[in-house]
């Protein structure tokens, strides 16, 4: 009988994500057992392209609760959008410094491959943060001064996260952050993006971020490349990994409860703050 693979990883303490090559995946409250699953121990075999993409699909399901349509959620007002706009460069503008740091960590602790894996996507991201700024440029807005004073919440905690995760000792869960993101960009499809092009005023050219990181762009190529990268990495990378991934989940999923309790029109006397001047939007 041929055999398959199945992977694993707990998380919370005590809820076991089970994935197969299938693709599929599973969660086990552990607490329930009482030890007669193998669950408990962490994995030590190989991963495979299916079980991997599983388990890490997995974690993002897991850490944001059940409640999926966070992840292709786009802004449906346009202060929502600016607003996202801002987060989004806060962090993008972070991927390269921080995947540059933990490659360096990576080189001192004989790590080439992941070294050299994080250098080549730091290279892929470089300069995105200037596609929001752009964006919001387009919109009239003065963006430099808007992103220097305004830091979205739930995006603060990101940022933490992204920090916390590349500079430790072995910073292997910075790409399970990033995994996160480049996941939810590949699933967002040109509808999802044209509907954001229709809060703008008419003219403005203001979704060149959204446009790089959706399927339009080249996510649903670097997705694929990484779910093959970390398939074939050693079953501690893939355990922290997911964790990260499901952290990043949950972080985002925190956040997104923060900003749905916000008015339009409280979030444009954020926006008017940040900006210290009135805003003519471009029309
Ligand atoms: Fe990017
Ligand atoms: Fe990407």
């Amino acid at each position: 009988m041929q055999e398959t693979t199945v992977e694993w990883v707990v998380v919370s303490g005590k809820v076991a994500i089970i994935s197969r090559e299938s693709g599929e995946c599973w969660f086990l409250d552990l607490d329930n057992y009482e030890n007669s699953l193998p669950f408990s121990t962490p994995m030590t075999g190989k991963g495979s392209h299916g079980s991997t993409a599983g388990l890490l699909n997995g974690a993002i399901a897991l850490g944001l609760g059940g409640d999926a349509s966070v992840l292709q959620s786009c802004a449906t007002s346009l202060p929502e959008y600016v607003i996202d706009l801002v987060g989004s460069y806060h962090n993008s503008s972070r991927t390269v410094g921080n995947y540059l740091k933990a490659a360096r960590r990576f080189v001192a602790i004989d790590r080439a491959d992941i070294a050299s894996y994080l250098e080549r996507h730091a290279r892929e991201e470089n300069g995105h943060e200037r596609l929001a700024l752009r964006d919001l440029g387009a919109l009239n807005l003065p963006a430099e001064r808007l992103v220097a004073s305004l830091v979205p919440e739930g995006v603060a905690a990101l940022c933490e996260l992204f920090d916390r995760l590349s500079a430790s000792g072995y910073p292997v869960g910075c790409i399970g952050y990033s995994y996160f993101f480049e996941s939810s960009a590949a699933k967002r499809q040109k509808a999802d993006v044209d509907a954001l092009q229709a809060l703008c005023p008419t003219g403005a050219d203001a979704t060149r971020f959204m446009r790089a990181h959706s399927s339009l762009g080249s996510e649903v190529d670097h997705i694929k490349e990484m779910i093959r990268f970390i398939a074939g990495l050693p079953a501690s990378d893939r355990i922290e990994i997911a964790k990260a991934v499901y952290e990043t989940a949950a972080t985002v999923a925190k956040g997104s409860r923060h900003k749905s309790r916000k008015s339009d029109a409280a979030m444009w006397d954020q926006i008017r703050v940040a900006a210290g001047e009135e805003i003519n939007l471009a029309v």
